[in-house]
């Protein structure tokens, strides 16, 4: 099988580019970032890796064509980008997925779409199963940008269905594990990684008990992968996510008990403004009803929290000690 990855140079694109090199297709990873995530990849015969922006649909036609499979996975991530530049978020992550979809509807190619947790906003009823309502902040506020940009591309998705797309939508819930963004940088994890390396203490934004269910990167590609190879999953939307809820006091504690670290003593709070700004609305909990993934699917998450954080520790560790390209933020936004 062919496939293509758009935003195959990033996290879950590197990893499910490289799932389906195992499985023996031939990928072409399309990105506007440097390879740096799939170095290890460049010399594999059946790799490809393609720097073109997905706004750039001339440029991405060439690749659906040869691909039997498209995975769309390019989009501005990371609440970085939400507050400091959403047209840049609303810009990629809706004119971006549009030209994916209509290109795998010109040439007949199934498409899985990448979505998130982040469309259900702050609806209070968790967990939330995938037909549930989207509650969401005013338009004032940038933090909506991306929720509201992947909902819309789920809507583009379902209305390519209707002229016969074959379309398939997965919602992530917070995927970590290597090669997940530089230290500093992005997203929760990675913040938390960089002070846990330094030997500093772990900011925790507001009490910390604010919930997340976080997935393992295997276990997040099983489920996507089975979103383009299942003929059930076609036409249909998946939480992909472990079911499991941590709080982010409790992340942290965990964080600094793997490394080493005094888990009671080692975590410092602080005020949600004084790192967002007030533009920022945190929600308190975000938890996946996976009744879906694990039945259609059949890819229930399998990897414990503590396992998944001992191997991303480590390769992070030695990542930052071998490759600091990779892992480090020098230059970009640090966070305090
Ligand atoms: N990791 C998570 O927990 C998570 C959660 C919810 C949703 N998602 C979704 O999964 C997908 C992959 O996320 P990720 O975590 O791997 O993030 P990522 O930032 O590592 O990957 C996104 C990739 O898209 C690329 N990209 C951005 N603009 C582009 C453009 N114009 N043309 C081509 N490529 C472009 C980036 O360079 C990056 O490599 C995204 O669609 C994201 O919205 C991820």
């Amino acid at each position: 099988m062919k496939v293509l990855v758009t935003g195959g140079g990033g996290f879950i694109g590197s990893h499910l580019s490289e799932a389906h090199l195992e499985r023996g297709d031939e990928v072409w990873a399309l990105d506007t970032a440097p390879n740096l995530k799939v170095r290890h990849l460049l010399s594999h015969p059946r790799f490809h890796y393609v720097k073109a922006s997905v706004l750039d649909a001339e440029a991405m036609e060439a690749f659906v064509l040869r691909c039997d499979l498209v995975y769309h996975h390019a989009a501005v991530v990371g609440v970085e980008h939400y507050v400091d530049d959403p047209f840049n978020v609303l810009n990629v992550n809706i004119h971006g997925t549009i030209n994916a979809l209509r290109l795998a509807h010109r040439h007949g190619k199934r498409l899985v779409l990448a979505s998130t947790s982040e469309v259900y906003g702050r609806n209070p009823k968790v967990p939330w199963k995938e037909e549930d309502d989207r509650v969401l902040g005013a338009t004032t506020m940038d933090r909506w940008c991306y929720s509201t940009s992947k909902a819309v591309g789920e809507h583009y998705a379902w209305a390519f269905q209707r002229m016969g797309l074959e379309v398939s939508v997965v919602r992530y819930f917070n995927v970590y594990g290597p090669r997940l963004d530089k230290i500093d940088v992005g997203r929760v994890i990675t913040i938390f990684m960089g002070q846990l390396l330094r030997g500093e203490s772990l900011t925790v934004i507001g009490d910390g008990l604010q919930t997340r269910c976080f997935t393992y990167i295997d276990d997040a590609v099983r489920g996507t992968m089975a979103a383009g190879l299942v003929p059930e999953a076609v036409g249909g939307v998946f939480n992909v996510g472990d079911d499991r809820e941590t709080s982010i006091l409790e992340l942290a504690r965990t964080l600094l008990r793997i490394g080493g670290r005094d888990p009671q003593k080692d975590v410092r709070f602080v005020k949600q403004e004084d790192i967002y700004g007030p533009r920022y609305e945190d929600i308190p909990r975000r938890v996946p009803d996976i009744t879906r993934l694990k039945n259609v699917l059949r890819a229930a998450p399998r990897t414990s929290l503590a396992e998944g954080l001992k191997t991303t520790i480590d390769w992070f560790k030695r990542e930052t000690e071998t490759k600091p390209a990779l892992t480090s933020s020098a230059g970009e936004s640090p966070r305090p």
